[in-house]
């Protein structure tokens, strides 16, 4: 079997738990690293195995041996690296979301497609073994139609501070798109795009949501949604249609845990769970590449975009805007 090799460029947070989880997966490697400092890079390459590590993006993109590179800088930096990555014809595998607007994704999606190289938002939820499971029972009406969806992601962030990525607007913090884009990605997911949306936030001083609610309206069925960054939560989620009801387990968006409830049966399988989650995506990206797919038939570059519209005019109505918008 071909191995995958793959480059990691932004080498902060996420970036270490990815490369943990690249490591659990057979048939590819950390080929090269690369960051805007010298030194993490370094240290990077020899925590985790790489082969060559590189203090600008440019030379990860330039590198022969590299096949696939994981885009891992903050939310303003997605839809330029994303570009120069395809543009050296790459594939992408962009943290979410995979740009700040509509706009980025559509241009993004543009560049893939005029290169033939493949695209994906790191949306990891999607493959996680207990959420296919979810779509497959809904796919097969095990719930019948759907009537109502509850959703969250919130989580303390206070202490971190107004400089931090979660609250600072020049790095196109708040709340939806960087938690909130999973609920929503759920409703998306299990019932499509609504007919409207409706939401209300509490905005901070620089302009950024720190909480949010939104619900998704479609016939006959609603989504009621949440995200923060002000408090603790525990996290599930619950399904629920006219012949039964799913449960999805705290934390839902990462859970091995889940129940279908109906005709007074319970189902509740328990998933396996690798490695922190995020070997479930990167399974996919290299199948795809194997496959020399351009996209994922699971989560697609329209899904990717129209996601971005629908978070496009949540903070419409919200008054949230960053300088990718003007
Ligand atoms: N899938 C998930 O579960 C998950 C979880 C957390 C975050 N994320 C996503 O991953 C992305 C990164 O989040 P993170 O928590 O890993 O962020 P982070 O640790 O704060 O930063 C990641 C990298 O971004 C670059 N960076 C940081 N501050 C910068 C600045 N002021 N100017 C330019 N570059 C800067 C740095 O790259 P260099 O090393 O090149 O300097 C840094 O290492 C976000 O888009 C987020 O949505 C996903």
């Amino acid at each position: 079997m071909r191995e995958i090799r793959w480059g990691i460029v932004g080498l902060g947070n996420i970036a270490r738990k990815f490369a943990t989880d690249l490591a659990l997966v057979p048939n590819c490697c950390l080929q090269a690293v690369a960051s805007s400092s010298a030194s993490r890079s370094e240290t990077f390459a020899v925590d985790f195995g790489a082969k060559s590590s590189y203090s600008d993006y440019e030379s990860l993109f330039s590198d022969p041996d590299v096949d696939v590179v994981y885009i891992a800088s903050l939310h303003p930096l997605h839809h330029s690296l994303s570009i120069a990555a395809l543009q050296h014809g790459k594939g992408v595998l962009c943290e979410k979301p995979m740009g700040i607007n509509s706009r980025e994704v559509k241009e993004i999606r543009a560049v893939a497609q005029e290169h033939s190289a493949f695209l994906m938002e790191a949306l990891w939820t999607r493959f996680n073994p207990a959420f296919e499971q979810v779509v497959k029972w809904v796919a097969e009406g095990k719930i019948g139609k759907i009537r109502y969806i509850n959703a969250s992601f919130s989580f303390n962030g206070l202490d971190r501070g107004e400089e931090s990525r979660l609250f600072n607007l020049e790095k196109a913090g708040g709340s939806l798109l960087d938690i909130g884009i999973y609920p929503l990605f759920l409703a998306y997911q299990l019932m499509g795009n609504p007919n409207s949306i409706l939401a209300s936030a509490v905005v901070s001083q620089q302009g950024v949501d720190e909480q949010l609610a939104f619900i998704l309206s479609y016939t006959k069925s609603q989504a009621l949604l949440y995200s923060s960054f002000t408090h603790d939560e525990d996290m599930r989620a619950t399904i629920c249609g006219e012949e039964g009801e799913i449960y999805m387990n705290s934390r839902w968006h990462e859970t091995p845990n889940i129940k279908l409830l109906r005709q007074g049966k319970e189902d509740n399988p328990i998933f396996e769970f690798v490695g922190r989650g995020y070997s479930y995506e990167i399974e996919e990206v290299n199948r795809c590449l194997r496959e020399q797919r351009i996209e994922s038939p699971k989560w697609t570059t329209k899904n990717s975009l129209e996601l971005s519209e629908l978070m496009d005019a949540i903070r419409k109505q919200i008054g949230v805007r960053y300088s990718a918008d003007l």
